[in-house]
């Protein structure tokens, strides 16, 4: 219990504008200050805070309260730990009675893991200062680098021993828990032994945004390429790898300071431009950057330049990340560092004002980088000149802000060398095809929620023969069409149950196929023709046809009981009454004809594209490159079906 005289203190101290500026740039609006809410994704600030009131206050999702309501929520803290963590920050002291095991238990998980992870940090850090192990094993590898011990406290460095348990049974012996050594993944517990997922590495602390220590990387020292050089820490319920990005903690003060960050990709990366005194930098820790790690960053400041190894790995991460900063309004810069060297390498070798200098000089917005990376290769190839001008064009098109576009446009069209009016052309394409997308979405979901699970075959696209698919279509509009089926929409779980015959009749109409062979096609309308008049559909009308053709075709199609029992026995099952397994009969089956149909679009495409390399116009080629990127989504939506359609 706090005593409610040291709670008003904490109240008093607790100035909202301050407590509010660890985690969110305010800027001064008035008599408020103003920033980008930290609880929703936002592009302009709608997060108020009100210096007068004490209060915060978002108008975009409504979240708002005092200093301690924001500590709460922001660091999901309990109403007691958020008015402790505030005392910390204010040096109010709080007499705390030793926990009584009842209310150690009953303490969060989520506070038993970070004391744990607290501990683990500190244990590493004396380890590496302290222990003979540690100073000559973990210390010198740190001082190889060049790393000083001012570097070395400010990130709390440390050093895991040897010795495969040691860490745990120390931790056990002071009385830590091994279920949450085990829940932040410092231990690994196996029947018979437990031991330390760290031994003999060089440990790097993860901090939160707050300052707490919630994971983990750890650095082998060997060089043995079947050891993986980091080990980081698992998931956990403190620790979410694509949450976090490594030095954000002691980077934000400086990030708002320069008006912008630096992003690499690597621990070392980070810690020699600290020691290069340039402090504004975090690491996206070798995973791709994730829209979470994008929305910290713009929290401090619009501008990012991503520093990546000019190897092509290192190329493919700073284009994939491109787009998305893009597109959360943030102003991108690249510069890659020359090949074989990443920012720790070029950091150690120049000094500071050397670092900064190359960075100032080399940093190039977005389109020159791309523009420059494929511009030689390009220069004599029309078609990967266009692909590039396409894909240009496509970042371009994710800006939200109309006036920046319109400064990128104008650079592309430098440049590339290509008409402004096309590029707005393109752009307007690309938008407009956002919007059908969604409005399709939209459509198919009132309509028939599950069609969506299959996505529209693009409406330029050439309908092709299958006969496989058309007599199969028929089939199962001959022998099914009155049941109901239910189908489960993939994204929103609901149910839908539908009649065979709409759902059949639907995935054509909405895409506007049709049965290419006149024969099923005659069959086909004569079954929409019933349906449409509200009667049933029934095999015998169609195997008793006055029409020998449609008689002989529909009876050898309904007595066939097909091609399911081979899939059937392929997965090694038992031959099931198909009747059972309509709704993903029929979803395989339009899957695998729209995968033809577009499949063979695409070959045709890529002829087309070969054609017009020799006439060299770059409005033909983009508009090929145009379809064949669309029919690619398709595909790959269509193949990620594959794997959930579960035949
Ligand atoms: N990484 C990882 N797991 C690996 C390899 C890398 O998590 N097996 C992450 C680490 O965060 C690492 C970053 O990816 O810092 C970049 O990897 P790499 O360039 O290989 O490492 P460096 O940072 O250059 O590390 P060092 O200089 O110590 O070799
Ligand atoms: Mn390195």
């Amino acid at each position: 219990m706090i005593d409610p005289i040291t709670i008003s203190k904490i109240f008093d101290a607790a100035e909202i504008v301050d407590v509010v500026n660890d985690f969110v740039h305010l800027k001064r609006r008035g008599s408020n200050f103003q920033g980008l809410c930290p609880f929703h994704n936002e592009k302009t600030p709608s997060f108020t805070v009100s210096p007068a009131k004490g209060i915060f206050k978002c108008f975009g999702c409504g979240k708002g309260g005092n200093a301690v309501n924001f500590i709460m929520e922001h660091e999901q803290l309990s109403y007691p730990e958020a008015l402790r963590y505030l005392a910390k920050k204010y040096g109010i002291e709080i007499q705390e009675r030793e926990l009584s095991d009842e209310e150690k238990k009953l303490g969060s998980e989520k506070e038993s893991m970070l004391i744990v992870t607290k501990f683990a940090s500190n244990y590493f850090a004396e380890n590496l200062m302290q222990s003979e192990e540690g100073i000559s094993i973990g210390l010198r590898y740190f001082r190889e680098r060049g790393f000083s011990k001012q570097i070395i406290n400010d990130f709390k460095l440390g050093y895991s021993p040897e010795e495969r348990d040691a860490f745990t049974k120390d931790s056990l012996k002071n009385g830590y828990k091994l279920e949450f050594l085990e829940k932040t993944g410092l231990s690994i517990v196996k029947e018979n032994f437990n031991f330390d997922r760290f031994a003999g590495r060089v440990m790097f602390p993860i901090f939160s945004l707050s300052g707490q220590v919630i994971g983990f990387g750890g650095r082998t020292l060997k060089t043995d390429k079947n050891i993986a050089k980091y080990l980081n820490s698992p998931e956990s319920a403190i620790y979410s790898k694509s949450k976090v990005l490594y030095g954000l903690f002691q980077a934000k003060q400086e990030i708002i300071k320069k008006e912008k960050c630096y992003l690499v990709e690597g621990y070392t990366d980070v810690l020699s431009f600290h020691k290069a005194d340039i402090k504004n930098v975090v690491a996206s820790s070798g995973t791709s950057l994730t829209e979470d790690q994008i929305r910290l960053i713009h929290r401090f400041t619009n501008d990012v330049t991503i520093l990546y190894d000019a190897d092509s790995a290192g190329i493919k991460a700073s284009l994939r990340g491109t787009d998305m900063l893009l597109e959360q309004g943030l102003n991108v810069r690249i510069l890659l560092f020359p090949e074989g060297e990443d920012p720790d390498s070029f950091a150690q070798k120049h000094s500071s004002s050397e670092t900064l200098e190359y960075i100032r000089k080399n940093e190039q917005d977005f389109i020159s980088f791309k523009a420059q990376l494929l511009s030689d290769e390009a220069k004599n190839d029309p078609i990967k000149r266009a692909a590039l001008i396409s894909d240009i064009v496509r970042s371009i098109s994710v800006i939200d802000d109309k006036i920046k576009q319109s400064v990128y446009i104008q650079e592309c069209s430098n440049i590339m060398n290509i008409n402004e009016t096309v590029l707005y052309a393109e752009v307007a394409k690309i938008t407009r095809r956002k919007i059908q997308d969604l409005k399709q979405k939209e459509r198919s979901h009132s309509l028939l929620g599950p069609s969506q699970n299959i996505p529209p075959v693009p409406a330029f696209v050439d309908k092709v023969y299958f006969e496989a698919q058309e007599h199969e279509i028929i089939r199962l509009l001959l022998l099914y069409g009155n049941e109901k089926v239910v189908f489960v929409n993939h994204e929103s779980k609901e149910n839908v149950d539908v009649k065979v015959a709409d759902y059949i009749i639907d995935q054509l109409r909405n895409d506007e196929l049709e049965m290419k062979n006149i024969l099923n096609q005659k069959i086909f309308l004569l079954a929409e023709q019933i349906i449409k008049s509200n009667e049933k559909i029934s095999a015998d009308f169609f195997t008793q046809h006055q029409d020998p053709e449609i008689s002989q075709l529909s009876a050898s199609l309904c007595s066939q009981k097909h091609q399911l029992s081979q899939i059937w026995k392929r997965k090694g099952a038992q031959v099931v009454d198909e009747e059972k397994k309509l709704n993903e009969l029929l979803e395989d089956l339009f899957r695998k004809y729209k995968l033809n149909i577009v499949k063979e679009a695409k070959n045709k495409l890529q002829q087309q594209l070969k054609d017009a390399k020799t006439t060299n116009k770059p409005e033909q080629i983009l508009s090929i490159l145009e379809k064949i990127s669309q029919i690619n989504e398709v595909i790959k939506k269509l193949s990620e079906l594959q794997g959930r359609v579960i035949m």
